[in-house]
């Protein structure tokens, strides 16, 4: 198959990790006979730093024009004063709305080789820790209404949480559809107790559930979520929520999987083009060192591979490729533990691209 990639190098360490990415992706598509080309896009701090535009319509276009995106991450210090509507988190943002992807699909599964790095009690780590975090990505706070004004002598700021019932239903629905491919278990997270957009969901969650008899809907304030998510993580299948909670949620999600560098995500609309991203930032302390794990854009790629090239079987073997040099003890220092052997961000590729 021939698929058109837009690639987003990135800000800070981004682009080395891209890099493994893209040697990742070559090889598959060597072994497979397909052809990949690639199309580079700016946005984030580079596009601030080549345009003035943390993403201007010509890239926008581009992504949109692609058959799926993947993208390291963006910001850091160097754009850290910037006016809101001029940072780089702005362009991923557009980005996101621009593309049309409302559902953000971010797992966390314990790698066995990494228990001993979750900082949880063994324990608890035993009891299994696989569920998949379905963030609603282009509504909410994010894109409410947000000032800045003066009162009284002081300023005052203002950003605001919308969400319509339809936003709510698509991204209910993909919940509910991912939660029917694996234990059938769907947890609705909110604050349902104080804010009207989450009253909202939740009786849009109950008109889906009634669709959905075989899921085992229940709901959760996300105050609770946050605590059960260390307490008792086997418990949960799928979590669906909004867009700030889902941003929350899914660190810690990720963090107590051993690594924060392990998780890639999905983010997807009503096309199959989609853009894939690891949910760590950029790491601007360790960016030039040769040293950032490139493990969740690899991984990234494979879900790219899988939810929108329809390619299961390179996608799986990529995934065998990460879970073979973790069980041969390489380890990316972020994730360094007694008895390992640290390598750095390319030693990990070629690692990776040695299994394939
Ligand atoms: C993420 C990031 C972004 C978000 C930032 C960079 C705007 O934290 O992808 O989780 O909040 O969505
Ligand atoms: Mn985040």
């Amino acid at each position: 198959m021939n698929k058109n990639i837009a690639l987003i190098y990135g800000d800070c360490s981004s682009p080395e990790i891209v890099t493994q990415a893209v040697r990742v992706l070559d090889k598959i598509a060597a072994k497979h006979g397909h052809t990949f080309t690639y199309t580079r896009a700016y946005m984030g701090g580079e596009a601030i730093d080549k345009f003035g535009d943390p993403l201007p319509a010509s890239e926008l276009e581009k992504c949109k024009a692609s058959d799926s995106v993947l993208l390291g991450a963006i910001g850091g210090p160097k754009w850290e004063g910037m006016p809101g509507d001029k940072r780089p988190e702005k362009g991923l943002l557009r980005l996101r709305a621009g593309m049309g992807l409302y559902a953000n699909n971010r797992p966390a599964k314990i790698w066995p080789q990494l228990a001993a790095a979750s900082p949880l009690k063994a324990e608890i780590v035993a009891k299994g820790i696989d569920f998949i975090v379905v963030r609603e990505l282009i509504g909410g706070v994010y894109f409410g209404e947000h000032k800045t004004y003066e009162e009284n002598g002081e300023k005052v700021a203002v950003d605001t949480m919308p969400y319509a019932e339809h936003e709510i239903e698509r991204i209910g629905r993909i919940g509910f559809e991912t939660a029917m491919k694996r234990r059938k278990k769907l947890t609705c997270v909110d604050k349902a107790n104080v804010l009207d957009t989450s009253r909202l969901w939740r009786a849009v969650m109950h008109r889906l559930a009634a669709e959905y008899p075989e899921v085992e809907y229940s709901e959760m304030f996300v105050d609770n979520c946050a605590m059960q998510i260390c307490k008792n993580p086997a418990q949960f299948d799928v979590i669906v929520t909004e867009n700030m909670f889902g941003d929350i949620l899914s660190d810690e999600a990720s963090e107590i999987t051993g690594s924060i560098g392990m998780v890639p995500s999905s983010s997807l609309g009503e096309s199959s083009c989609g853009l894939y991203e690891p949910i760590h930032g950029s790491a601007p302390d360790i960016a030039g060192q040769d040293v950032v794990n490139p493990i969740a854009c690899i991984l990234s790629a494979a879900m790219m591979l899988r939810y929108s090239f329809d390619m299961p079987a390179e996608a799986d073997e990529i995934e065998a490729a990460v879970n073979a040099v973790l069980d041969k003890g390489l380890r990316t220092a972020d994730m360094m533990a007694e008895g390992c052997t640290q390598v750095g961000c390319t030693a990990m590729g070629d690692a990776i691209l040695a299994e394939l």
